[in-house]
């Protein structure tokens, strides 16, 4: 798993990051660059400072504390923060973040110092955590996915303020939020120029400032007790906050460092919300905590299994995800399954159970073909409205599916989604299969599938359904 990334790492940096990786020698394993003291300033550092400020020199971060009192919202002054943290103790002050101060003591403007959504910037830390920031260039958090933040640009109401699409997708935004901006009470002008800002500035999903407080020790600490001046907590087992029906400004603000964002928005099993919305499935491709506690399937009447040591495991996603703080948040079968697991038996375990809800996956999406093609003459017809629309066929009225059929795909796609197959949560991802299995075979006048598709490899079969996944992800793309 280590090496797999590395040498990916190698072939996918741009120019420069390259240079940034040549200049620090720390290598991997330690949070800094090089080895003697501080870093210098980078000239990428440097790039990020207005012409105002590039005539500036430095005046000490005590020069600072004259007039930065009480900005943080809660009445302490930044500077009184900021002492408390390691930076401080290590010489880190105000200006190697913001740049020189002199241009901007003499004359304040949020002009002459770097501040705003380029200050957000990775590159700031870059300048002295190398390591950690290749590692982050690495992971899909140094991306962004633009169709949510550019809809928020032509309808900032919609997508902006009400869907909130933006607090997920952009790190602006999440910041903004962090920092006590109600994203609801912005006009829609304001929103669509903080998305357009997003975009030209700041084109990530998470920079290092959405997940740490540049200034601040908090009460959030890692599983082994260290500071890392996380925003949020790593574990939580509220499964209320984001539970079936919360809205966005709830789902947006959940208080955990992952599951702010990878939560299911709020989707919702009950049989009212699955006959109402028939467009798409009512989770988010965002599923995982719900996927690790266990909530948000249709469950049907019976004892169900909620989760397993996974859930409750200190750390939670970072436990599994973050091993040695390391910041690719790809998994580690090593180091992050210990010490329940061997590496060996951890990889096995995996192989074993992705293997059988692929396979179960499959088998009721079978069923579910064979109940339409029975019905309406066509496979296809038991998906979801815009799904079957995006195939280029009319989708039959809603009203003639039964809701046993909308149970079982709202399962389906509960378990997909989540992108896991069964290994945050193995118990819960089966039940959820096989209350959907039982559904279907309660569909009033149903039709057996054909024994004949069973014969597909394991990754014919993952091939299928991870088509299903990429045609819903497509219909989020541009949802209501
Ligand atoms: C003489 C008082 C004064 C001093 C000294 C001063 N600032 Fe400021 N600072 C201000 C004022 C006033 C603003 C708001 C300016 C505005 O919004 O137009 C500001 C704005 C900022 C902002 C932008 C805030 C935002 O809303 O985005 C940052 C960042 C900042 N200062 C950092 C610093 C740093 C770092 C230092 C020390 C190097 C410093 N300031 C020294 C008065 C000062
Ligand atoms: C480790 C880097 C770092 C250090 C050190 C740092 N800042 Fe910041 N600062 C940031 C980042 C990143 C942001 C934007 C994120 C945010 O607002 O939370 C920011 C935001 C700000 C803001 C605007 C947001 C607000 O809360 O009003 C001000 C003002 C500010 N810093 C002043 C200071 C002062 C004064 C110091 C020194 C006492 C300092 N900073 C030290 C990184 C740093
Ligand atoms: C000028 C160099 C420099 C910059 C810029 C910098 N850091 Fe650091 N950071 C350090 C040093 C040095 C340490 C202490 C490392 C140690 O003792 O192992 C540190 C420690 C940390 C820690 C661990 C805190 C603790 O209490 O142990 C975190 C988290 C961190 N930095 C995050 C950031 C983030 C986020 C940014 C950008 C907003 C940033 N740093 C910018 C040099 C820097
Ligand atoms: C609660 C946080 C959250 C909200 C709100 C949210 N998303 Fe997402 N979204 C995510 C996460 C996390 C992923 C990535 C999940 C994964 O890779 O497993 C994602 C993935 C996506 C994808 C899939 C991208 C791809 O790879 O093809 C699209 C498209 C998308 N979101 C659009 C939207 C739109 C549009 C909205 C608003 C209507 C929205 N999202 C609201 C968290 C959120
Ligand atoms: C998605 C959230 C997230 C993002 C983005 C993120 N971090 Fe972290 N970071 C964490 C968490 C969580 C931990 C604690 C991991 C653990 O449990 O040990 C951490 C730990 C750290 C530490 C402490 C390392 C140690 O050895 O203990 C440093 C330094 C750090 N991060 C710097 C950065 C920098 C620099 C960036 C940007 C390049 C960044 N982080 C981006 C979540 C994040
Ligand atoms: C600000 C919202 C946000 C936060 C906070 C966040 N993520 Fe993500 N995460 C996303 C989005 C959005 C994507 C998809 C981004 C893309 O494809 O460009 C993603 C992608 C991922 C992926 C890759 C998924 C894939 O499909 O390959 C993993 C793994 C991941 N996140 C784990 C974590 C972990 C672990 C944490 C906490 C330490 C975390 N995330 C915190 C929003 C977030
Ligand atoms: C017990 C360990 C463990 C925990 C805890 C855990 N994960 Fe995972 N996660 C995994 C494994 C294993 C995979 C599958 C990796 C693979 O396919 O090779 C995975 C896959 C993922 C993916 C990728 C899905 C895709 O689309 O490919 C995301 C995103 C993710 N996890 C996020 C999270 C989040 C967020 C949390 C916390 C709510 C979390 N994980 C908790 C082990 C864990
Ligand atoms: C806190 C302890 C703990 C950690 C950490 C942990 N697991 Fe588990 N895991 C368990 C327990 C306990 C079970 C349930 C065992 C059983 O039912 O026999 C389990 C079950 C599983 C299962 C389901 C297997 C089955 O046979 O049903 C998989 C897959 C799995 N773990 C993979 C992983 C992976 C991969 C990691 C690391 C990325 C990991 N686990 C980390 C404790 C842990």
């Amino acid at each position: 798993m280590k090496m797999k990334w590395f040498v990916t790492l190698f072939a996918a940096i741009p120019f420069t990051v390259a240079l940034i990786s040549l200049q620090s020698c720390g290598g991997e394993g330690g949070p800094l660059n090089g080895g003697g003291g501080i870093p210098g300033v980078t000239q990428q550092f440097l790039d990020l400072l207005s012409a105002d400020q590039r005539s500036a020199s430095y005046i000490g971060s005590e020069a600072c504390a004259d007039c930065h009192g009480g900005r943080q919202g809660d009445g302490t002054p930044i500077y009184a923060h900021w002492k408390e943290t390691k930076h401080s103790q290590v010489g880190v002050g105000c200006e190697r973040c913001h740049g020189p101060g002199s241009v901007h003591q003499a004359n304040p403007t949020a002009g002459n110092i770097l501040h705003g959504p380029k200050s957000l910037s990775a590159i700031v830390c870059a300048q002295c955590h190398g390591p950690v920031f290749d590692q982050w260039q690495f992971s899909a958090h140094s991306k962004i996915i633009a169709d949510p933040v550019e809809e928020a640009i032509v309808n900032p109401a919609r997508y902006g303020k009400t869907s909130r699409c933006v607090s997920c997708h952009s790190n602006v935004f999440k910041t903004a939020g962090d920092n006590g901006v109600n994203i609801g009470e912005l006009s829609d002008a304001e929103v669509a120029e903080l998305a357009e800002e997003s975009l030209a500035e700041s084109p990530h999903t998470a920079t290092c400032a959405t997940c740490h407080n540049p200034h601040k020790n908090t009460e959030y600490l890692t599983d082994d007790g260290k500071q890392v001046q996380l925003r949020h907590a790593t574990f939580s087992t509220d499964t209320t906050t984001v539970g079936p029906g919360s809205t966005p400004p709830t789902f947006t603000t959940f208080n955990h460092i992952c599951a702010q964002c990878h939560n299911g928005r709020g989707g919702n099993p009950a049989d009212s919300a699955l006959s109402s919305g028939t467009a798409r499935p009512n989770m988010h491709d965002s599923n995982q905590y719900n996927m690790l506690l266990g909530f948000g399937g249709v469950e049907g009447s019976g004892p169900v299994q909620r989760n397993t040591a996974h859930a409750t495991a200190p750390g939670q996603c970072s436990k599994c995800h973050m091993p040695d703080a390391r910041h690719t948040f790809t998994v580690s079968y090593d180091k992050g399954c210990a010490p329940c697991h061997t590496a060996a038996d951890a990889a096995a375990r995996v192989g074993v159970v992705k293997d059988e809800v692929i396979s179960e996956l499959f088998a009721l999406r079978t069923k579910m073909e064979a109940y339409a093609q029975a019905t309406f003459g066509d496979p296809d017809l038991w998906d979801y409205t815009s799904l079957i629309t995006a195939e280029g066929k009319t989708p039959p009225d809603q009203k003639l599916v039964p809701i046993e059929v909308k149970r079982a795909r709202h399962n389906y796609y509960f378990v997909i989604r989540s992108g896991d197959y069964g290994a945050h949560n193995a118990p819960y991802a089966k039940h959820l299969i096989e209350i959907a299995n039982d559904n279907m075979d309660a569909v009033p006048g149903r039709a057996k599938a054909s024994a004949g598709s069973q014969f597909l490899t394991t990754a014919q079969k993952l091939e299928i359904l991870e088509q299903d996944r990429a045609r819903a992800r497509k219909a989020d793309a541009h949802e209501d």
